[in-house]
């Protein structure tokens, strides 16, 4: 009784965590990536475009991290322009890029 209890108590909670946000690097997207991002602005490749994304994706995420922290140059600014953001918080946001644009 006790351990089924503790089971129970157990799964409600990662029920509601994992409800309450999609992806922890979907605020950074909005707030930062996405005005660039979203258009395609100056050749971005756009979230959700698998096509644009495929070949970015093949390069492997330590290579998206690297340009994302360092940028590529010239329309691809260092860090996306989120000087605030921790490196963590910038491959947060490239895994949710990622994972949207597979
Ligand atoms: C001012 C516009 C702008 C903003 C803001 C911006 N990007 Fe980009 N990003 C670009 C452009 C343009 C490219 C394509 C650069 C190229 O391939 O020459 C790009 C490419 C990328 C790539 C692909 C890198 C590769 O190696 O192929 C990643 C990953 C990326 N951006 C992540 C981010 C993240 C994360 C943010 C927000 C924190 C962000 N960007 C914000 C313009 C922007």
């Amino acid at each position: 009784m006790i351990l089924a209890g503790c089971g129970g108590n157990a799964e409600q909670a990662d029920v509601s965590a994992a409800s309450i946000n999609a992806h922890p690097g979907k605020e950074i997207y909005d707030q930062y990536c996405y005005s660039c991002h979203n258009p395609g602005l100056n050749g971005a490749p756009r979230l959700g475009d698998a096509e644009a994304w495929a070949p970015r994706i093949a390069q492997g995420r330590a290579i998206l991290l690297t340009s994302t922290l360092e940028g590529i140059a010239p329309a691809m600014p260092q860090r996306g322009l989120c000087l605030s953001c921790s490196d963590d918080d910038l491959a947060a946001a490239v895994d949710y890029m990622i994972e949207e644009g597979q």
